[in-house]
């Protein structure tokens, strides 16, 4: 079992916050572990365990961790990646449309275990989604690239290549509330698939089982399932 800390998390909130491993054969060496972490500091732990791995949720559970996150991993495999024609009316970011991006889409990721983890304030869970767009456009993207209406830019998509792996893993997608439904988010995935085609061997992306949106969308563009995670929390700061 392992305990790290989750530094980019720690940095916006301003506290110390953690993750644990849990592999099945150390679940017993839990207690120690919590009170590890609690002496060390912590502040919140979160935990994540496969969604068909009920003892390992209920080991959690019984530790007094609270459910926060049931997340989705779709994949698409390259072979499937026809290249095509680009989607229009795209282009690759540039560094003033940070600012903008920030205003129109800052607050769209709504569907995401911070929001539902009453550790967080509703002010840090939009800081960490503004903060982690910034690291994007400050080189944590290999693909970046945005789409526009009449007010300017209004969505993005931002990925980052695991070449080790060769796999691209879709780090955010955004489209503005006022510019949603009309096929930008779409056009926006299509285009980084293209752009992605022959320099991976899969294209993967996690998100909500909740976020309607998201998952028709990656569905329509021939994601598939692979995995599905129960991602618990634990607040230290409480604890009496
Ligand atoms: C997910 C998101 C990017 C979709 O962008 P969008 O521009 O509204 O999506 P599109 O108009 O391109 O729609 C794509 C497909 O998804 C479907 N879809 C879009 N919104 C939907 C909704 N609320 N419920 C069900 N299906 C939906 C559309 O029907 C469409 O299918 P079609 O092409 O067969 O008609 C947008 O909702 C968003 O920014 N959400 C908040 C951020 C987020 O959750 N990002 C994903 C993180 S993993």
């Amino acid at each position: 079992m392992t305990l790290e800390r989750l530094d980019f998390e720690s940095g916006v909130v301003g506290r110390s916050l953690g993750r644990l491993r849990l592999p099945e054969a150390d679940r017993a060496s839990l207690p120690g572990l919590l009170a590890q972490a609690r002496a060390a500091g912590f502040a919140h732990l979160v935990a994540h365990v496969d969604a068909s791995d009920a003892r390992g949720a209920q080991t959690l559970a019984e530790h007094g961790f609270r459910q926060v996150d049931d997340a989705i991993v779709v994949r698409r495999g390259s072979a499937e990646m026809v290249p095509g024609a680009r989607p229009r009316g795209l282009r690759a970011a540039r560094p003033q449309d940070l600012q903008p991006l920030l205003q129109r889409c800052g607050t769209v990721f709504r569907h995401s275990r911070f929001y539902r983890d009453d550790f967080f304030s509703e002010a840090q869970a939009e800081a960490i989604y503004r903060q982690w767009i910034v690291n994007c456009f400050g080189g944590r993207a290999s693909l970046l690239r945005v789409a526009s209406d009449d007010r300017g830019v209004c969505g993005f998509v931002a990925a980052r290549l695991e070449a080790a792996h060769a796999v691209a893993w879709i780090e955010l997608l955004a489209v503005a509330s006022d510019a949603a439904g009309q096929g930008l988010g779409r056009r926006l995935l299509s285009a980084a698939l293209c752009e992605l085609h022959g320099r991976v061997d899969a294209v993967r992306v996690k998100t909500q089982a909740d976020n309607a949106a998201a998952l028709a969308l990656y569905g329509r563009v021939g994601f598939e399932p692979v995995a599905r995670q129960r991602g618990f929390a634990l607040r230290l700061d409480s604890w009496k």
